[in-house]
């Protein structure tokens, strides 16, 4: 694996692999790898001959007051996960490389608009604008064939879709399902800010989407009484102050009153000061 920081190398690195005819898949992430990230890097080693992994904290999809100096980082442990897991090119760019004039001062912004205003788009500002600008210009850097993303960010997995349907990108767009913990805690690199105790209540996530799983599999359809569902199961837990329960649609993300088509059941839960989020695709209909 070669590990990159400039944009220059990383653009020879892949335009090498173009030239020989290689596929190339795209898996960007923000690093503090964990279980979760290491499934795209293989699958996507599975899937394409070349493969870049990149790993950026993007300061632009993060709000005022929100964790960006603190975002958890551990560059050389994540060089060793990304080389294990298959990756050719590790791309690893300063915030000066990324934005050379300041992120602050960026005019080209990408906005998906719909899509990107609900759920954690309402609670976090500008965070999909962010997504989506700095998704754009590693989908112009490196040219991918195909690009993964965890389904875990559901939102984010729709707008980058949209984006890339609306601007006609030839990339094929890889949502990879939720890889969870044991006991069901879905795997996040903010879940290192969890004490033991936030941990343990932050198991009601996955057993409210268990619980309206099973409401789903009972056969009802009406979205507020699936939601409802998880909602009782995250009331029993005094330290989850619940952010939204919704379902929506899976590509629209906009709120579901009746199942139809493939639908997303949306959770954002805070324990203490950590932000959670999960979800449960449901594509039965
Ligand atoms: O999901 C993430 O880690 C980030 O939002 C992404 C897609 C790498 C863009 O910064």
């Amino acid at each position: 694996m070669k590990q990159v920081t400039t944009v220059e190398e990383l653009r020879q690195l892949v335009g090498g692999a173009r030239r020989t005819g290689q596929s190339v898949a795209l898996v960007p992430t923000m690093g503090y790898l964990h279980a979760g990230h290491c499934t795209l890097m293989q699958q996507a080693k599975n899937e394409n001959a070349f493969v870049v992994a990149s790993i950026f904290v993007n300061p632009l999809q993060f709000g005022a007051g929100e964790d960006f100096a603190v975002y958890p980082r551990d560059l050389e442990r994540d060089a060793a996960a990304a080389a294990a897991s298959g990756v050719d090119v590790l791309f690893t760019p300063t915030v000066e490389e990324m934005y050379p004039q300041g992120y602050e001062n960026m005019k080209t912004l990408v906005t998906v608009s719909g899509v990107s205003e609900g759920l954690c788009g309402a609670s976090r500002p500008g965070h999909f604008q962010g997504v989506a600008t700095v998704v754009s210009k590693l989908f112009h850097l490196v040219q991918p064939d195909r690009a993964y993303f965890g389904q875990k960010d559901a939102q984010q997995v729709a707008v980058i879709r949209q984006m890339v349907r609306d601007l006609n990108w030839p990339v094929e767009i890889i949502a990879v399902p939720i890889v969870r913990e044991a006991d069901g805690l879905a795997l996040s690199s903010r879940n290192v800010y969890l004490s033991q105790e936030e941990r343990t209540a932050a198991l009601v996530l996955s057993r409210a989407l268990q619980k309206a799983k099973t409401v789903l599999q009972a056969g009802e359809r009406r979205g507020a009484v699936v939601e409802a569902a998880a909602k009782e199961e995250l009331a029993q837990e005094a330290l989850a102050a619940v952010e939204y329960v919704k379902l929506v649609d899976a590509a629209t993300m906009q709120p579901v009153s009746e199942l139809q088509g493939p639908a997303v059941l949306a959770l954002a839960v805070r324990i203490g000061k950590t932000r959670l989020i999960d979800n449960l695709l449901w594509e039965e209909c």
